[in-house]
């Protein structure tokens, strides 16, 4: 049972922000459940080192472009280590073993003339490292030509290229989407690619001459390889035996269409089988405004981490939109989040519950008669707390991270409901049978939640359960060894 997740490999001169935290979390979180539920994992994450905006942002800084990637990648590095992210790999489209498999591939289409030789004239988009047409272009009101996606100014390029044959795999694409539900996803993606598609693929430029910070090609080395064709080669060039064809590619929305389209074609081409799903998530706005360094509102998630916990940041991300719409991030609904769900809810329960288990029962989680004493049927709690890890599943099969976090959350608040209800500190001095109850179901109903909320916030998970002590799953006899709150309240 073998189960391979990717990231995109992001530009290596940005500055890792929530946006590239958010899909590397998913990631994450994908992939420590898949660990859990028993599959050999390879979760590949890395950096985009080649182009002309990574070229042009070394010579602006005045840097050879290999010292200048060498120093940034570091950046990346730091942050997924910061956030916890637990890749198995991390792939540098300048590293040999990644060149070597973009030369291969295409030599191989070269000879069977699925690339062939010609002349490119259009416009160029640097930010988004993309051709542009005519057609799809914005202007404004200069009359300048801007980039649909990114709204940066295009360039025309005119230059000796060479082609790959995207059109002449279109059909079957088409075919294979149709044929293969699980494919794009969310649905509105792919009905967006389907039109896009049906509206007719050209054959892609897929080398430039323009400069040489890229692979040159071994047939024509005045030639690097087109920085999208040689960054997407990636998940093979990294994929140990056995595990390609990728089970999920996660990415942003606006590169669904490379990941949808363009690689597809070229693993045809190739005679390499297709990842089984594209996701492409939403976008994250800031206060309602684009995420851009000219406005000054990038959002540092090692910031955040510093300040509120790594798993503050983790849980934040995972749960405050579903997966695949567009999120908006505020300090306010940070901070409120952390509050309600992590102080109050999460915190509490295990604080409060270790507390009445110390303070009643000596710190030793008491067998009970009957864990249904006088009750039938079966209290809330204990219905929820068997369905849950169920839930978890349901929602996690069809990547709806938050779905999942809100069926833990549902058993959090349900076993905080049950104090309130059961009133424990009554009981201590009037039903000891049904404290014993009490605190049991309460105890079980924790062991789940840490359970399920390990490949979401993995440190929270563990000092929960070294809290709790259970040990074999046996609850009953386990002495509790309650430590501080996990999540201190902020104050105003
Ligand atoms: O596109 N909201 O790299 P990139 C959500 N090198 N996600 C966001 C985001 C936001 N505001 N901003 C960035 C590239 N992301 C190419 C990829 S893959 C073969 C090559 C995330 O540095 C999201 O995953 O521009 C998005 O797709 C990715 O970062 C873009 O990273
Ligand atoms: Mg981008």
């Amino acid at each position: 049972m073998k189960f391979y997740v990717t990231t995109p490999i992001y530009y290596v001169n940005d500055i890792p922000h929530i946006g590239h935290a958010y899909t590397t979390v998913a990631a994450d979180v994908l992939a420590r459940y898949k660990r859990r539920q028993g599959f050999e994992v390879f979760f590949l994450t890395g950096t985009d080192e080649h182009g002309q905006k990574v070229y042009d942002a070394a010579l602006a800084r005045d840097k050879k472009p290999q010292e200048f990637v060498d120093e940034l990648v570091l950046r990346f590095k730091a942050a997924w280590e910061k956030l916890n992210i637990s890749n198995d790999d991390f792939i540098r489209t300048t590293e040999p073993r990644h060149k070597k498999v973009v030369r291969d591939i295409f030599s191989k289409l070269i000879a069977q003339g699925d690339i062939y030789k010609g002349e490119y004239e259009g416009l160029y988009c640097v930010t988004c490292e993309n051709f542009v047409t005519e057609s799809s272009l914005k202007e404004d009101l200069e009359g300048r030509k801007l980039c649909p996606v990114c709204g940066k100014e295009t360039k025309t390029l005119k230059e000796e290229t060479y082609f790959f044959k995207l059109s002449k795999y279109q059909d079957r694409l088409l075919r294979h989407i149709e044929e293969n539900p699980d494919f794009i996803l969310p649905v509105s993606r792919r009905n967006e690619i389907i039109n896009f598609i049906k509206q007719g693929l050209r054959d892609l430029s897929v080398t430039r001459t323009a400069f040489s910070w890229g692979i040159n090609l071994k047939e024509d080395p005045k030639h690097v390889v087109y920085v999208w064709f040689d960054a997407l080669i990636n998940y093979v060039s990294a994929a140990p035996d056995g595990f390609w064809p990728a089970d999920v590619h996660l990415m942003g929305k606006e590169i669904v269409r490379f990941h949808a389209v363009t690689w597809p074609c070229m693993l045809m081409a190739a005679d390499l089988p297709l990842p089984k799903t594209v996701f492409g998530h939403g976008w994250w706005t800031v206060e309602g405004k684009k995420m851009s360094k000219s406005v000054g509102n990038v959002v540092d998630p090692l910031a955040l981490a510093d300040q509120f916990g790594t798993d503050a940041v983790r849980y934040f991300l995972m749960r405050e939109v579903p997966f695949g719409a567009d999120g908006d991030f505020s300090m306010e609904a940070f901070k409120a989040r952390y509050n309600s769900d992590l102080a109050n809810d999460l915190g509490n329960l295990l604080h409060r519950t270790l507390n009445m288990i110390e303070k009643y029962c000596e710190s030793k989680i008491q067998n009970p008669k009957s864990v249904r004493a006088g009750h039938c049927p079966a209290p809330t709690i204990q219905i929820l707390n068997e369905e849950t890890p169920k839930r978890v599943e349901e929602a996690m099969a069809k990547l709806q991270f938050s779905d999942a976090l809100t069926a833990i959350w549902e058993l959090i608040s349900t076993a905080n409901r049950y104090i309130e209800e059961e009133a424990p500190w009554k009981l201590a001095k009037e039903n000891e049978e049904r404290l014993k109850e009490v605190l049991f179901n309460l105890a079980s109903a924790l062991l789940t939640i840490a359970e399920q909320i390990s490949p979401f916030m993995p440190e929270t998970s563990a000092k929960m359960l070294e809290q709790l002590n259970i040990s074999g799953g046996k609850i009953a006899g386990t002495i509790v060894k309650k430590g501080n709150p996990l999540f201190p309240r902020l104050e105003k």
